[in-house]
């Protein structure tokens, strides 16, 4: 294995700043022409991404799976899906990652593995009662013969969270079914994960996206509680028996005893969808460390709604002394360009607009755009780490139209296809103008692309003065020069406008309003858009140095 640390930095605190670029791998770019995207095609790509000017990337699992869940079905925490790759990929794209000085976070995934993993098959060979069906959560049916599952409880995705095998039991999967939930009241599921962390932390990873971190812990004492009576206001008093219960951070405490053992220790995010008064737990310096903050990835476009978001946030990050996350788009929402172009603009409203066949008449492209162009610039000005979605920097649109029997999510199949789910995010990007798959690969790609594809690719905005894409490199480099303590000053502000200033006179003036802005005297950095005679258009982010 390459030893390839030598070339990033051991700032320990590295994370708490980053610019971090989530790479879906399967959609990112195709090396072998199988029309999956690879391991090596992220290699492919390093110069594209040291020249867009990101800190680190996030890789989702990239790991053996049926893809029942696009990849978060693992059926292998220690190998690479063969169709992505090998462990000998791996260490090259981590070594050609790390020499242009960019960390690497991989997804893992421990509230469930695959229903192909060899715990789980060997859960089903070996019985009720059995010592491997303790690692899951297998429980017998309700009714005289067992028929009944053992609670009325959902699955996130639709249907039943419980699935019968055919010896008669029943087990637990808050997903697909193919997504058995582990039992975390075994100890032989803690050490597995602890040397699991180890395996990646070996191969020189620098951090883990922690997936479903809120999830882990359960109370699965009977009689189980009704599904309607799983209040919302359990979560928050940290008693709901399946979410955020307090108990989960023992395990993060023992997770971070491992973190320790690298140097600089291995860093962590949590992906914890829970009220935000309880977000700061999974953020502690002896759990994980940080957690996402979605809350803009929800909030409509208004001037309110952003401001209190961000005091909120940095007011909580104080308490447990780490720095905030701001997220626009990942993988499991609509993209935000999209969102900012519908009416209601927040993620409400886009879910609404995809169950609806998510028609892209229906979308105010310029204006999502734009929007997005300005809320990026905003989120890349505040104190903490940024979280970059691939494509994002195209200004790429949600894919709303795919066709029915194009659409592989979960969601979709567990809804009675009432849910459109996820694939629209995750179509593999454009890369050129014109030719097979945009760039993508040589021979196609697993969801089809649009005709528009092109006009948004890596090629059409390469060099082109105003383009999105040269917008967030242009971006990124001046940040990386302008950020210094994650400290923040609100300065005046009409009600429609977010404007504050960062150590050293650099000042963030967004307008969400529809009428043009007064701006402040400053040298100009960086605009989402042309000003207006030094006054700022509607739906536009700049960048001042004050004069
Ligand atoms: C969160 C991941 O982001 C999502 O894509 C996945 O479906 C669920 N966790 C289940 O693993």
């Amino acid at each position: 294995m390459p030893d390839s640390s030598e070339h990033v930095t051991a700032d320990p605190d590295w994370w708490r700043q980053a610019v971090v670029y989530q790479v879906y791998p399967r959609s990112f770019a195709d090396h072998d022409g199988d029309g999956i995207g690879d391991l090596r095609g992220v290699t492919s790509r390093v110069g594209y991404l040291t020249d867009l000017g990101v800190d680190a990337v996030w890789l989702s699992p990239f790991y053996p799976s049926a893809l029942a869940d696009g990849g978060y079905d693992v059926d292998d925490y220690r190998d690479v899906d063969p169709r992505l790759g090998t462990l000998e990929d791996f260490d090259a794209m981590v070594a050609a990652l790390h020499d242009a000085g960019i960390k690497v976070m991989v997804d893992i995934v421990p509230n469930h593995t695959s229903d192909r993993h060899a715990w789980f098959t060997d859960a089903l060979d070996m019985g009720p009662g059995s010592e491997a069906r303790e690692r899951y959560v297998f429980r017998d049916g309700r009714g005289p013969d067992g028929a009944e599952p053992p609670s009325d409880w959902q699955s996130k995705f639709g249907g039943p969270a419980w699935e019968q095998v055919p010896d008669g039991q029943w087990y637990l999967h808050l997903f697909a079914p193919e997504q058995p939930d582990l039992n975390w009241d075994n100890p032989q599921v803690h050490e597995e994960f602890r040397n699991i962390l180890r395996f990646w932390g070996d191969r020189g990873v620098d951090g883990f996206r922690v997936d479903v971190a809120h999830g882990l812990a359960k109370d699965l004492s009977e009689p189980f509680a009704a599904a309607a009576d799983l209040h919302d206001e359990l979560a928050l008093r940290g008693e709901h028996p399946l979410w955020d219960r307090d108990d989960v951070h023992d395990i993060y405490r023992e997770w971070r005893r491992v973190f320790e053992e690298y140097d600089p220790p291995l860093a962590a995010v949590a992906e914890a969808w829970v009220h935000p008064t309880r977000r700061g737990r999974y953020a502690d310096p002896e759990g994980l460390g940080q957690a996402f903050n979605f809350d803009l990835l929800q909030a409509p476009w208004s001037a309110a709604d952003f401001r209190e978001i961000i005091k909120r946030n940095l007011d909580d990050v104080q308490q447990t002394g780490t720095s905030s996350t701001w997220v626009l788009s990942n993988h499991d929402v609509v993209r935000h360009p999209t969102r900012y172009g519908l009416a209601g603009s927040g993620r409400a409203a886009a879910e609404a607009w995809l169950a609806a066949g998510g028609h892209p008449e229906q979308v105010d492209r310029r204006q999502g755009v734009r929007r997005a162009r300005a809320a990026t610039l905003l989120i890349l000005a505040l104190p903490g780490c940024s979280y970059l979605y691939q494509g994002e920097e195209l200004g790429l649109h949600e894919v709303g139209d795919l066709p029915d029997e194009a659409r592989t999510d979960p969601t979709w199949f567990r809804s009675g296809h009432t849910r459109k789910g996820r694939d629209g995010c995750r179509v593999p990007l454009p890369w050129t103008s014109q030719g097979p798959s945009y760039g993508f690969g040589t021979n196609g790609a697993h969801l089809p692309q649009p005709a528009w594809f092109g006009a948004l690719s890596v090629e059409a905005q390469q060099g082109k003065e105003g383009s999105t894409l040269e917008m967030y490199r242009q971006a990124l480099r001046l940040r990386r020069r302008l950020q210094g303590p994650e400290e923040l000053t609100w300065e005046e502000q009409t009600a429609d406008v977010v404007h504050f200033s960062r150590p050293d006179g650099w000042h963030c003036v967004t307008n969400l309003g529809a009428t043009t802005a007064d701006l402040p005297d400053g040298e100009v950095l960086l605009s989402s858009e042309p000003l207006d005679r030094h006054r700022l258009p509607p739906d536009t982010t700049v960048w001042l140095s004050a004069t």
